[in-house]
């Protein structure tokens, strides 16, 4: 454990030594970049004038720097490192969609205190991350940092990234728990940062920046759920979003940062800004001036400023001389930010120790996480007569086709910074490893890799770009592919986007395959092979041709180091795909944003034929996925009385059976739907999951508690949350177009609880 520290006596005697400059100091970070920006930040930490830094990942350039923050604060305070441990450091877990895409909350925090170890043993303290954005449009590039649509599946899963990170276990759901909310983070954990407050995912048009127009019932019951939950799990550190909401940029929204975050969601931690999103102010034309938007900032509830260029925040000398914000409120602010210090007992030990992060660093642990994460969150789309998994034995020769397939750094994924593309395992090389002696395995990639029209801001920060030869020969390469697939005995063709396709500033105006990849994907089908189709990718592609065409489809997400082995593992039938949709998945980009929560409309029938030119159904629902297994479920029902009293639970009870011959994991899934009340509820609403290891032939009794907690909901209508006594609706299954169902009833108070007469009729629709 991390020694106790100085306690908040030592925090309260430092915050009346201080200088108001040395104040303003902790409250702002600055990145670490090439020049100029190194430089800037190098004249802070001399000056006390630096808090934090981002964006160091080497231990002994982090020691020298704290040295230099040490010796520049006439108080000795130490500073705050902090960086994008998104999914992985040096070990790359698979991104976070795919994680999410295991709906396996326990294996998640597994694989975060993964990162999170490594992130700490190189010296960092704070990992932005968990990002807990709702992501309903698949143009918004940055849904790959999240876990997808739902804020039932992304409470949990934020909530498990917060543990997994933070390394704080609370004992209960709800953990307002002092002991949680106060404690020091553990050797080998660092501070975790929800990002970003909120709404950033409905930003109109899938455009990345853009504006977000969010009702209050949008926010309270699908963009906040996970907020709650990373601040239920003791989340220490909150980040807000750059866009406006509601007309008014998050940065400088007292309505989303006080009253909300602090007073409605009891968050107790430290709030910092977006990049530049403080001196942004001024860009949105809200803020007069540098020193106007530093105030802003403050008076909204920011503590810290994440800063590229001179911070706003060295002109809040401004605002406290004229009165305009209060050295009570400047306070409040460093007491936060050093409360973290001390939570990571930084003023005992505030440096790194070099030689053990290398041993951490190349702990062969951590790929053993980060390979079987790849396997529990790969998602089998589509399986025709069984041809995967593929039977070693009877294999001669694979052709492994496309640009993707040898390429580690689109193995990886985006927001990933210190890997090691030496260690990166591709699905060639995975398919080359576990085929060795036993098959043939040949490569072509067919074409070469396609580019964006726009380059990507991360290529700007000299991010390795990935790209084909200039000498690559497009004709012969590609009828070199579709040779290659003509002669082997299945073709295993990988196509997506390429890392820098999705992820920050990565939106798009399509979900086609970039390129020539469905051309591509065409022809060697035509050749007659059986043909498997791997997607490294984040977001729901055009697949409308593979749905019918390719008799096998895996959606492997960027699935990190050991990627390519996860893949190999699960293509021959080692492992057994066990993950789930965490988004719906459109049939076409003019459909988007599309969710299976939606309300069921004056014209249900007509739900599938809203366009006449497409179906409005989508083309694999949320929570779809395929096992090597198979599931039947049985016996729906309520255990006991099917009517409660609206502060009453009861118990659903469904058997799931294994019916197979081969051992499988299911993710059962509970979906409830109110016949009436307040507001219109959504036609299914997912209240419970639950992933169950089913042996062959066996069966296993699942149950969910459904009570207040799972039917409350905001509701426009009374303005406030809501209970309404009414009829429910339950389908449990394996998707969320499960047929299975039952339904009980909640009595408006003070009436003796009723049986449901609708129940096991079918609903009208
Ligand atoms: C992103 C944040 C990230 C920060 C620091 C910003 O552009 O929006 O999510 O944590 O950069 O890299």
């Amino acid at each position: 454990m991390a020694t106790t520290g100085l306690g908040p006596d030592r925090v309260e005697q430092l915050i009346e030594e201080l200088s108001t400059v040395e104040k303003i100091g902790q409250l702002t970070q600055y990145f670490y970049l090439r020049p100029p920006q190194s430089g800037l930040a190098e004249a802070a930490l001399a000056r006390a004038g630096a808090g934090a830094l981002l964006f160091v990942t080497d231990p002994a350039e982090i020691n020298r720097l704290q040295r230099l923050a040490i010796e520049g604060s006439p108080h000795g305070i130490p500073v705050l490192f902090g960086f994008d441990v998104i999914h992985g450091l040096r070990t790359i877990l698979p991104v976070p969609i795919g994680l999410a895409a295991s709906w396996d909350p326990d294996l998640v925090e597994r694989a975060q205190a993964v990162a999170a170890r490594e992130a700490r043993a190189v010296g960092i303290h704070w990992a932005f991350a968990p990002m807990v954005d709702i992501a309903p449009d698949p143009r918004w590039g940055r849904m790959v940092e999240g876990a997808g649509e739902d804020p039932l599946l992304g409470s949990v899963i934020a909530a498990a990234q917060v543990r997994g990170l933070q390394g704080l276990q609370p004992d209960n759901e709800v953990v307002r728990d002092e002991a949680v909310r106060d404690a020091s983070i553990p050797e080998g954990h660092v501070l975790a940062g929800a990002k970003h407050f909120v709404g950033y995912g409905a930003a109109r048009g899938g455009r990345d920046y853009d504006e977000v127009d969010l009702s209050d019932q949008q926010l309270h019951n699908v963009y906040l759920p996970p907020f709650r939950a990373a601040i239920e799990a003791g989340v220490r550190n909150i980040m807000c979003a750059y866009m406006d909401v509601n007309g008014v940029p998050a940065t400088g929204n007292h309505r989303l940062l006080t009253d909300l975050l602090r007073h409605e969601l009891g968050f107790e931690g430290w709030v910092v800004s977006d990049a530049d999103s403080v001196r942004d102010l001024t860009t949105h034309h809200v803020a007069a001036d540098l020193a106007d938007a530093a105030a802003r900032a403050i008076e909204a509830g920011v503590d810290m400023e994440m800063a590229t260029h001179q911070p706003a925040f060295d002109r809040l000398t401004d605002a406290l001389r004229s009165g305009r914000i209060s050295t009570e409120r400047l306070d409040a602010s460093v007491r936060r930010v050093l409360a973290a210090k001390e939570a990571m007992g930084l003023f005992e030990d505030p440096y790194v120790d070099e030689e053990a992060a290398r041993t951490i660093l190349a702990d062969p642990t951590h790929r053993d996480v980060a390979r079987r994460a790849a396997e529990a969150g790969a998602v089998l789309l589509r399986n025709e007569a069984d041809l995967l998994p593929l039977a070693p034995d009877r294999l001669h020769s694979v052709a492994v086709i496309g640009p993707m397939a040898d390429s580690p750094r689109d193995t990886l994924g985006p927001w990933v910074f210190d890997y090691d593309l030496d260690e990166t395992v591709t699905v060639l090389a995975g398919l080359r490893d576990r085929l060795d002696g036993q098959a043939q395995v040949d490569h072509a990639p067919g074409i070469p890799l396609d580019e964006r029209r726009f380059p990507s801001m991360f290529a700007e920060m000299g991010e390795d770009a990935t790209g084909s030869p200039a000498d690559f020969d497009t004709a012969a390469e590609f009828d070199r592919a579709v040779r290659t697939a003509e002669a082997a005995d299945v073709a295993v063709v990988v196509l997506g986007e390429r890392q820098d396709m999705i992820g920050e500033n990565a939106s798009r105006s399509s979900l086609e395959l970039p390129g020539r990849q469905l051309t591509l994907l065409q022809a060697v089908v035509a050749t007659g092979t059986p043909t498997v189709l791997v997607l490294l990718s984040a977001r729901p592609l055009d697949l409308r041709w593979a749905a019918e065409n390719v008799p096998a489809i895996l959606e492997a997400w960027y699935p990190g180091s050991q990627g390519g082995a996860a893949v190999a593992n699960l293509l021959l039938g080692d492992a057994t795909p066990a993950g789930k949709l965490p988004f719906t998945w459109p049939r076409t980009v003019g459909q988007v944003p599309m969710s299976y929560a939606h309300t069921r409309s004056h014209s249900p029938d007509g739900q599938g034929t809203r366009y006449w030119d497409e179906e409005s159904t989508p083309l694999f629902p949320f929570g779809y996925g395929l096992s090597y297994a198979r599931f039947a479920y049985a016996n729906a029902r309520v255990e006991g009385p099917d009517a409660t009293t609206l502060d009453g639970s009861l118990t659903i009870a469904v058997d799931v059976t294994n019916t197979s011959e081969r051992d499988g994991v299911e993710v059962v899934q509970l979906y409830l739907h109110q016949r009436y009340g307040a507001s219109s509820r959504p036609v299914r609403l997912l209240k419970g999951f639950r992933r169950v290891a089913i042996g062959a032939g066996a069966t296993e009794r699942v149950r969910f508690t459904v009570g207040p907690q799972e039917r409350r909901y905001w509701s426009s209508a009374t303005g406030d949350w809501t209970l309404d006594p009414s009829t429910f609706e339950v389908w449990v299954g394996g998707d969320s177009a499960a047929t299975l169902r039952t339904g009980f009833t909640v009595a408006p108070p003070g009436n003796p609880a009723v049986a449901d007469p609708s129940r096991g009729r079918a609903p009208r629709r």
